[in-house]
């Protein structure tokens, strides 16, 4: 769809991309509806189709991409351990996950790291470890905890998580579901407390900003209540910072905006450097103490090539560069966005490097919006048909970023 095809050459690269299209389309289950670019290659803030023309990331694999497409340093981790060893299982140990978990425990200031791969994985195993925890610790009656989790949450696919997702589109068609998940409207502490009240709650799981539900802040103070409130209760504070940890807030974690540390973080995305799916639980020893031989488990969990690449990626975060950077950066965003006298807009949303932004009904589909930027050269997505939800890497140069922008400004007039 991108080169002229006035050439004999274009049209061959053409006819590529929809072969590219064709295949996924026919052997592929349609649980995704792509915009219409076959990406063959990236670098940074940028990626390039097969016909070699160039888009600005805008998307950043939701967040896993942080560091940029195949970051230098990243990348020359991966293929040193690729040389020497990438799977054994945890059947033995291996000389780069306890160095891994170690340099985890340190970040995040806990005493234990479990290593997961994906994100919904990490959070199924919060999951477990709370209701383990509920019943060893806390004294909950067998098979009796209960979680509390926010409306409009989003953790992942899985069926235990989908069950208790606000959305239709994720929850149709997919149940029996998992009971004991009460919910509580996001940002309200009230409410919270209320659901706090039961005796056999034994955790929040929530997001410190919901980012697919639109990139929704909570009103300063409400993780600071959170916090005080599952101290109270004796409730373990999960905070899911898939998305928000790791730089993307201009923080190291979402929490951090109001210095506030959960009993339990679940980490992914960036975790694994935009190279391999790594998650992760870091909680204190009398909470993830919980878990003994054969309670719980992955075979990829924890592989060395994934602890390697976690290990340098959690280098890069110690440096606290890119927290600076997103800081910075997204302070332009956003100012301009907000500044952008444009009816389309009903609202701009976001923190760092991080922004939604709210269209007028009037302003039609955010779809459609995505194509037209699409058309000239920026990779966005939107969520919730009325958002568009802007990530780009935080490796992104300013110009580059200030161009980005005047393009959605323009699209957006
Ligand atoms: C906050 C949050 N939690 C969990 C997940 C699930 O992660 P994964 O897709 O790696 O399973 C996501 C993915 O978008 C997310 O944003």
């Amino acid at each position: 769809m991108t080169a002229p095809s006035d050439s004999p050459k274009a049209a061959a690269l053409a006819s590529a991309a929809a072969d590219y299209m064709a295949l996924e389309q026919r052997f592929g289950a349609h649980n995704y509806e792509p915009l219409p670019v076959v990406v063959a290659h990236g670098q940074g803030a940028w990626v390039w189709d097969v016909d070699g023309k160039r888009y600005l990331d805008f998307l950043a694999a939701y967040s896993a991409i942080n560091f940029g497409h195949c970051h230098p340093t990243l990348v020359g981790v991966a293929h040193d351990q690729l040389e020497h060893l990438t799977l054994t299982s945890r059947a033995v140990y291996t000389d780069q996950l306890g160095a891994f978990e170690r340099d985890l425990a340190h970040l995040t200031g806990k005493d234990m790291v479990l290593t997961m791969n994906t994100g919904a994985e990490g959070v199924e195993s919060a999951i477990k470890v709370a209701r383990k925890w509920g019943y060893e610790v806390k004294g909950v009656g067998a098979d009796s905890a209960k979680i509390v989790v926010c409306d409009n949450n989003f953790h992942g696919r899985t069926t235990t998580i989908v069950g208790f997702s606000s959305d239709p589109r994720a929850r149709t068609g997919f149940g029996p579901f998992s009971p004991g998940f009460m919910h509580v409207p996001f940002a309200d502490a009230e409410a919270l407390e209320k659901a706090l009240g039961d005796p056999d709650v034994v955790a929040f799981l929530f997001e410190p900003i919901q980012g697919e539900a639109g990139v929704i802040l909570p009103p300063d103070g409400y993780l600071g209540a959170v916090r005080n409130l599952c101290s109270r209760h004796n409730v373990l504070m999960i905070a899911d910072e898939i998305q928000t940890g790791l730089g993307r807030t201009g923080y190291t974690f979402g929490c951090d905006h109001e210095n506030v540390k959960p009993d339990v973080y679940v980490l992914g995305k960036a975790l694994g450097g935009g190279i391999v799916p790594l998650s992760a639980v870091a909680a204190d020893r009398d909470v993830l103490g919980v878990l003994t031989p054969g309670t719980h488990g992955s075979t990829f969990g924890g592989n060395p090539l994934a602890c390697a690449i976690g290990r340098a990626v959690l280098d890069i975060v110690r440096t606290g560069e890119y927290q600076e950077r997103s800081r910075r950066l997204g302070e332009t965003m956003l100012h301009t966005l907000r500044n952008a006298p444009l009816p389309s807009i009903t609202e701009v949303r976001g923190r760092g490097l991080w922004a939604g932004i709210e269209l007028a009904p009037a302003a039609g589909p955010a779809s459609k919006h995505c194509e037209r930027l699409l058309e000239r050269g920026i990779i966005v997505r939107d969520t919730h048909a009325t958002t568009l939800r802007l990530a780009p890497p935080l490796v992104i140069e300013e110009e580059d970023l200030e161009w980005a922008l005047q393009q959605i400004l323009e699209v957006l007039a």
